[in-house]
């Protein structure tokens, strides 16, 4: 659910719409919003796994909850990345894998 109007906020502007993929999926969200809240327009609660399903939390990029997959790259804070268009998010385990096969 997106805020359209707010009795403080005098305009609320409505960004470009962009394309990204998540698990293989194709979903549309704002250029430049955080990407979990892309996520959760979409209907994404569960942003990764770490012994037990893992969402928002702090929201503000200072705990481990949002770590997700973004472009190849492993634990990047979802609730504080801007989303682009072309993205490729996905889940991750843990700690995620890291480039040169490490984990
Ligand atoms: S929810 Fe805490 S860093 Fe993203």
């Amino acid at each position: 659910m997106r805020i359209k109007k707010h009795p403080v906020l005098s305009s609320i502007v409505e960004k470009t719409e962009v394309e990204f993929i998540f698990e293989g999926k194709m979903l549309k969200g704002y250029e430049g919003e955080p990407i979990a809240a892309a996520l959760h327009e979409n209907g994404v609660r569960v942003l990764r796994h770490d012994h037990r399903p893992r969402g928002f939390f702090c929201a503000i990029g200072n705990c481990s909850s949002c770590l997700m997959e973004v472009n190849g790259e492993p634990n990047v804070r979802v609730c504080v990345e801007e989303l682009r268009d072309g993205m490729v998010i996905n889940m991750q385990e843990g700690k995620g894998k890291l480039k040169g096969g490490e984990e």
